[in-house]
Protein backbone atom coordinates (compact mmCIF):
# COMPACT_ATOMS: atom_id res chain seq x y z
CA UNK A 1 0.00 0.00 0.00
CA UNK A 2 1.15 3.79 -0.72
CA UNK A 3 1.95 6.48 1.79
CA UNK A 4 0.05 9.65 1.36
CA UNK A 5 3.12 11.36 0.22
CA UNK A 6 3.80 8.68 -2.53
CA UNK A 7 0.20 8.99 -3.80
CA UNK A 8 0.30 12.63 -3.78
CA UNK A 9 3.61 12.56 -5.92
CA UNK A 10 2.22 10.14 -8.32
CA UNK A 11 -1.36 12.16 -8.92
CA UNK A 12 1.29 15.32 -9.49
CA UNK A 13 3.17 13.33 -12.11
CA UNK A 14 0.17 12.30 -13.88
CA UNK A 15 -0.87 16.09 -13.97
CA UNK A 16 1.93 16.86 -15.15
CA UNK A 17 1.66 14.52 -18.07
CA UNK A 18 -1.79 15.85 -18.86
CA UNK A 19 -1.02 19.06 -18.70
CA UNK A 20 2.35 19.04 -21.25
CA UNK A 21 -0.01 16.27 -23.22
CA UNK A 22 -2.23 18.67 -23.79
CA UNK A 23 -0.27 21.36 -24.78
CA UNK A 24 1.43 19.12 -27.46
CA UNK A 25 -1.89 17.53 -28.36
CA UNK A 26 -2.99 21.23 -29.37
CA UNK A 27 0.52 22.44 -30.97
CA UNK A 28 0.91 25.25 -28.13
CA UNK A 29 4.66 24.76 -27.93
CA UNK A 30 5.76 27.95 -28.44
CA UNK A 31 9.09 27.15 -26.40
CA UNK A 32 9.92 25.33 -29.31
CA UNK A 33 13.28 26.59 -31.81
CA UNK A 34 12.55 23.86 -34.46
CA UNK A 35 16.43 23.27 -34.26
CA UNK A 36 19.01 23.01 -30.83
CA UNK A 37 19.37 26.31 -28.56
CA UNK A 38 22.37 28.51 -29.36
CA UNK A 39 22.90 27.16 -25.49
CA UNK A 40 24.20 23.87 -26.51
CA UNK A 41 26.81 25.45 -28.93
CA UNK A 42 27.81 27.69 -25.48
CA UNK A 43 28.20 24.79 -23.73
CA UNK A 44 30.40 22.62 -26.00
CA UNK A 45 32.64 25.31 -26.07
CA UNK A 46 33.66 25.46 -22.44
CA UNK A 47 32.10 21.68 -21.23
CA UNK A 48 34.53 19.40 -19.79
CA UNK A 49 32.99 16.45 -21.01
CA UNK A 50 34.70 13.93 -22.98
CA UNK A 51 32.79 12.14 -26.11
CA UNK A 52 31.00 9.18 -25.16
CA UNK A 53 29.53 11.09 -21.62
CA UNK A 54 26.56 10.06 -20.82
CA UNK A 55 24.44 13.13 -20.86
CA UNK A 56 20.43 13.43 -19.27
CA UNK A 57 18.55 16.13 -21.29
CA UNK A 58 15.29 16.25 -18.64
CA UNK A 59 12.59 17.83 -20.09
CA UNK A 60 13.94 17.75 -23.29
CA UNK A 61 10.91 18.20 -25.55
CA UNK A 62 11.09 17.69 -29.21
CA UNK A 63 14.59 17.18 -27.88
CA UNK A 64 16.57 18.67 -30.64
CA UNK A 65 19.77 19.27 -28.41
CA UNK A 66 19.51 15.13 -28.67
CA UNK A 67 20.48 14.36 -31.71
CA UNK A 68 22.99 17.27 -32.07
CA UNK A 69 24.65 15.31 -29.20
CA UNK A 70 24.72 12.09 -30.77
CA UNK A 71 25.73 13.63 -33.80
CA UNK A 72 28.83 14.79 -32.22
CA UNK A 73 29.67 11.27 -30.62
CA UNK A 74 27.76 11.60 -26.73
CA UNK A 75 25.40 9.53 -25.70
CA UNK A 76 22.53 11.45 -24.26
CA UNK A 77 19.47 10.34 -22.63
CA UNK A 78 16.11 12.72 -23.51
CA UNK A 79 13.92 12.41 -21.06
CA UNK A 80 9.92 14.01 -21.00
CA UNK A 81 6.91 13.11 -18.72
CA UNK A 82 4.73 13.61 -22.12
CA UNK A 83 4.14 10.93 -24.89
CA UNK A 84 4.17 12.83 -28.09
CA UNK A 85 7.62 14.73 -28.02
CA UNK A 86 9.17 11.28 -27.09
CA UNK A 87 7.12 9.16 -29.57
CA UNK A 88 8.38 11.88 -32.00
CA UNK A 89 11.95 11.97 -31.11
CA UNK A 90 12.46 8.72 -30.78
CA UNK A 91 11.46 8.28 -34.58
CA UNK A 92 13.83 10.91 -35.70
CA UNK A 93 16.31 8.93 -34.11
CA UNK A 94 15.73 5.96 -35.62
CA UNK A 95 15.47 7.41 -38.96
CA UNK A 96 18.70 8.78 -38.42
CA UNK A 97 20.50 5.72 -36.87
CA UNK A 98 21.67 7.37 -33.80
CA UNK A 99 22.92 6.00 -30.48
CA UNK A 100 20.51 7.51 -27.74
CA UNK A 101 17.86 7.00 -25.64
CA UNK A 102 14.79 8.48 -24.87
CA UNK A 103 12.73 8.05 -21.83
CA UNK A 104 9.38 8.54 -20.90
CA UNK A 105 8.86 9.49 -17.31
CA UNK A 106 8.51 12.35 -14.76
CA UNK A 107 12.08 13.87 -14.09
CA UNK A 108 10.99 13.82 -10.00
CA UNK A 109 11.14 10.32 -9.81
CA UNK A 110 13.28 8.67 -12.80
CA UNK A 111 16.92 7.74 -11.67
CA UNK A 112 19.38 6.17 -14.75
CA UNK A 113 20.47 2.81 -14.08
CA UNK A 114 23.94 3.82 -13.23
CA UNK A 115 25.75 7.26 -12.41
CA UNK A 116 25.73 9.80 -15.31
CA UNK A 117 28.77 12.33 -16.75
CA UNK A 118 26.21 15.54 -17.69
CA UNK A 119 22.83 16.75 -17.94
CA UNK A 120 21.76 19.71 -20.47
CA UNK A 121 19.07 21.69 -18.25
CA UNK A 122 17.33 24.12 -20.54
CA UNK A 123 13.82 25.40 -19.77
CA UNK A 124 12.96 22.43 -16.99
CA UNK A 125 13.27 24.10 -14.42
CA UNK A 126 11.39 27.03 -15.46
CA UNK A 127 8.21 24.56 -16.22
CA UNK A 128 7.94 23.11 -13.11
CA UNK A 129 6.34 25.01 -10.41
CA UNK A 130 9.24 26.21 -7.69
CA UNK A 131 7.86 24.29 -4.67
CA UNK A 132 8.85 21.14 -7.04
CA UNK A 133 12.76 22.86 -7.62
CA UNK A 134 13.93 21.27 -3.73
CA UNK A 135 13.11 17.95 -5.30
CA UNK A 136 14.45 18.26 -8.93
CA UNK A 137 17.67 19.15 -7.21
CA UNK A 138 17.72 16.13 -5.74
CA UNK A 139 17.27 14.69 -8.32
CA UNK A 140 19.85 15.99 -10.79
CA UNK A 141 22.64 15.75 -7.46
CA UNK A 142 21.72 11.83 -7.51
CA UNK A 143 21.75 11.53 -11.34
CA UNK A 144 25.11 12.83 -11.80
CA UNK A 145 28.31 10.98 -10.89
CA UNK A 146 30.94 13.31 -8.33
CA UNK A 147 32.58 15.45 -10.78
CA UNK A 148 29.41 15.69 -13.36
CA UNK A 149 28.60 19.01 -15.14
CA UNK A 150 25.35 20.09 -15.05
CA UNK A 151 24.57 22.64 -17.46
CA UNK A 152 21.67 24.98 -16.33
CA UNK A 153 20.13 27.47 -18.24
CA UNK A 154 18.45 29.73 -16.04
CA UNK A 155 15.29 31.42 -17.33
CA UNK A 156 15.01 35.10 -16.44
CA UNK A 157 11.83 36.79 -17.21
CA UNK A 158 11.56 39.23 -14.82
CA UNK A 159 7.95 38.27 -14.03
CA UNK A 160 5.80 36.75 -11.70
CA UNK A 161 4.23 33.37 -12.14
CA UNK A 162 4.89 30.68 -15.20
CA UNK A 163 5.68 28.69 -16.74
CA UNK A 164 8.27 29.51 -17.34
CA UNK A 165 8.96 30.43 -14.02
CA UNK A 166 11.78 33.31 -13.29
CA UNK A 167 15.07 31.83 -11.96
CA UNK A 168 16.53 34.54 -10.01
CA UNK A 169 20.23 33.81 -9.44
CA UNK A 170 20.41 34.56 -5.95
CA UNK A 171 17.21 32.10 -5.55
CA UNK A 172 19.73 29.30 -7.76
CA UNK A 173 22.64 30.19 -5.38
CA UNK A 174 20.24 29.25 -2.31
CA UNK A 175 18.79 26.07 -4.35
CA UNK A 176 22.17 24.81 -5.84
CA UNK A 177 24.47 25.41 -2.56
CA UNK A 178 28.38 25.65 -2.95
CA UNK A 179 28.27 22.67 -0.87
CA UNK A 180 26.83 20.55 -3.03
CA UNK A 181 27.93 22.45 -6.42
CA UNK A 182 30.71 23.95 -7.94
CA UNK A 183 29.20 27.28 -9.82
CA UNK A 184 31.18 28.32 -12.80
CA UNK A 185 29.73 31.22 -14.69
CA UNK A 186 31.64 31.00 -18.06
CA UNK A 187 29.18 30.56 -20.59
CA UNK A 188 27.31 34.09 -21.15
CA UNK A 189 23.61 34.03 -21.74
CA UNK A 190 20.75 32.79 -24.38
CA UNK A 191 18.02 35.47 -25.63
CA UNK A 192 14.38 34.67 -25.90
CA UNK A 193 11.32 36.09 -27.68
CA UNK A 194 9.45 39.39 -25.31
CA UNK A 195 12.96 40.10 -23.25
CA UNK A 196 13.11 36.78 -21.88
CA UNK A 197 16.96 35.29 -21.83
CA UNK A 198 18.66 32.48 -19.86
CA UNK A 199 21.93 32.70 -17.66
CA UNK A 200 24.15 29.94 -18.74
CA UNK A 201 26.26 28.53 -15.91
CA UNK A 202 28.18 25.14 -15.35
CA UNK A 203 27.58 23.18 -11.73
CA UNK A 204 29.81 20.77 -10.99
CA UNK A 205 28.42 18.16 -8.72
CA UNK A 206 30.83 17.62 -5.46
C1 LIG B 1 8.90 24.44 -21.84
S1 LIG B 1 9.05 22.81 -22.39
C2 LIG B 1 10.75 22.77 -22.89
C3 LIG B 1 11.12 21.66 -23.82
C4 LIG B 1 12.58 21.66 -24.26
N1 LIG B 1 13.48 21.63 -23.14
C5 LIG B 1 12.87 22.85 -25.13
O1 LIG B 1 13.66 23.72 -24.72
O2 LIG B 1 12.33 22.91 -26.24
C6 LIG B 1 9.09 21.89 -20.86
C7 LIG B 1 9.12 20.40 -21.05
O3 LIG B 1 9.23 19.77 -19.77
C8 LIG B 1 8.40 18.62 -19.76
N2 LIG B 1 8.06 18.35 -18.35
C9 LIG B 1 7.31 19.11 -17.51
N3 LIG B 1 7.23 18.53 -16.30
C10 LIG B 1 7.94 17.37 -16.39
C11 LIG B 1 8.22 16.32 -15.48
N4 LIG B 1 7.76 16.34 -14.22
N5 LIG B 1 8.99 15.29 -15.89
C12 LIG B 1 9.48 15.25 -17.16
N6 LIG B 1 9.23 16.21 -18.08
C13 LIG B 1 8.48 17.26 -17.69
C14 LIG B 1 7.22 19.00 -20.62
O4 LIG B 1 6.52 17.89 -21.13
C15 LIG B 1 7.88 19.83 -21.72
O5 LIG B 1 8.25 19.05 -22.82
Amino acid sequence: MQNSEESSADNAALDAEADWESRYQEGSTRWDRGGPSPSLEAWLAVTDLANGSRIVVPGCGFGHEVPALARLGYYPIGLDVAPTPVRHLREQLEREGLEAEVVQADMLAWQPEMPVDGVYEQTSLCAIPPEQWPAYEQQLHAWLRPGGELFACFMQTGGEGGPPFHCEIADMRALFPDSRWEWHNDAGRTEHTNGKFELLHRLIRR
